[in-house]
């Protein structure tokens, strides 16, 4: 075993620190508080490759390991969060999805433009009724002879505005359950598309989250993705290696909190000497500090599974799991170790508490997260 990152690793986690302590932390309060979307900031990532990074050379991605997405995720998400979430739907759910599954035709048509970064990707799942069971899915795809009809509601869609090609998983044989589900990339501009309003959300506010509507929308059968009725194990399959990005998204909210909680107390005096110096904060530094590692450990290990092609669904679930909840458990900490200035915007653990929640939320609940794992103990 070596615990030892390469060169290249090394080199792509401080691009992504360098990154985010340069563009993104100068205003990321403000985006904040204005719910702003950072098109300007996301361009650049994807100047810098980051939206790709993971995809194959030959459609013009990055070619980066698993690891190496986790470690720029991590320093990314330390900062800001809601650029962070761009970066793993695209990579871990779009670009993933029509890499792994999806034809040739599919790969130079879709996945050649989100590798290279020229376009944003957003994964169509969630329904106003269908978020943790996903097999309800009431959005229909109706077959009709060489096109689809897409008809329903998806919700909470992160980068619902900004992306041109959505994956959107559709119900085309009710009678068949989750087996006649179906994966379909679709293009955003299709006619009989509608977006809800910008959700204003507790954190993570300044990402791109919308309600999404189909009216009549038509798309051709050769949109598609693998044979008819594999949307549902696609999902599945795609979202094993989403909660990847979304674990090591959460680390990096605990351990963006934590580097501050610790400055903070060698800094602040309380009883004639930094707080730090007291057991009381002391103590709460350590049990953070041993969380992250743990936490860490987890989203190294998912991803060196994914990366040596070995099954990685049962350990992605438990780091997603895991590293969501100490996310909040630490964000907690590192405000009320900050006191009364933990509580306001300047000092930036009160809107990393608030990112935490989120990661607790989406890409399956942490409770989803159990029902993975202890399912996989039970099979
Ligand atoms: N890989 C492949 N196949 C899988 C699978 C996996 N990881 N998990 C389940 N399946 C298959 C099962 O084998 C089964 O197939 P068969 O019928 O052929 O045996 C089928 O899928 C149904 O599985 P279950 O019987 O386990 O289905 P269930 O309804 O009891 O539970 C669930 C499924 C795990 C709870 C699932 O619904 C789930 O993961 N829900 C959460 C969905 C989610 O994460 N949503 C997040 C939205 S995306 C998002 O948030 C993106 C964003 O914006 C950031």
């Amino acid at each position: 075993m070596n615990f030892e990152f390469t060169e290249e690793q090394k080199m792509i986690q401080q691009a992504a620190k360098d990154f985010a302590e340069r563009e993104l932390l100068p205003d990321v309060i403000e985006r904040d508080t204005k719910s702003e979307f950072p098109s300007e900031h996301i361009k650049k990532l994807s100047e810098l490759g980051f939206l790709g990074m993971m995809a194959d050379p030959k459609y013009d991605g990055g070619g980066m390991d698993t690891i190496s997405y986790v470690l720029a995720m991590e320093e990314i998400s330390k900062i800001d969060s809601s650029v962070a979430v761009v970066m793993s739907v695209c990579n871990s759910l779009v670009n993933w999805g029509i890499e792994k599954f999806g034809n040739e035709e599919q790969k130079e048509k879709y996945l050649r433009p989100l590798a290279s970064g020229q376009k944003i990707g957003a994964f169509l799942l969630s329904e106003p009724e269908a978020g943790s069971d996903a097999t309800k899915q009431r959005t229909t795809a109706e077959d009709k002879g060489d096109h689809y009809l897409l008809n329903g509601t998806k919700n909470w869609i992160t980068n619902a505005n900004c992306a041109s090609t959505y994956i959107v998983i559709a119900q085309t044989h009710p009678d068949k359950g989750h087996k006649g589900i179906n994966a379909i990339i679709v293009d955003k501009d299709t006619p009989g598309i509608t977006l809800g309003p910008h959700e204003d959300k507790m954190g993570m506010r300044s990402s791109d989250t919308h309600s999404v509507m189909f009216n009549d929308v038509k798309v051709p059968k050769e949109n598609r993705i693998g044979e008819d009725g594999f949307g549902f194990s696609f999902a599945m399959k795609t979202l094993d290696g989403g909660r990847i990005g979304i674990a090591s998204q959460a680390l990096g909210i605990a351990s963006g909190a934590f580097e501050r909680a610790v400055n903070y107390s060698k800094e602040r005096k309380a009883f004639g000497t930094e707080i730090v110096n007291h057991q009381a904060i002391a103590f709460k530094l350590a049990d953070m500090a041993v969380k992250i590692e743990n936490a860490r450990n987890l989203c190294l290990k998912a991803a060196w599974l994914k990366d040596q092609g070995q099954p990685y669904g049962y350990i992605s679930a438990m780091a997603k799991l895991y590293c969501a909840d100490i996310s909040m458990e630490v964000t907690t900490e590192a405000v009320q170790i900050h006191g009364g200035y933990g509580y306001v915007k300047e000092y930036h653990v009160e809107r990393l508490m608030r990112e935490a929640k989120l990661t607790q939320i989406y890409e399956g609940t942490s409770e989803i997260q159990k029902i993975v794992i202890s399912r996989m103990l039970t099979r």
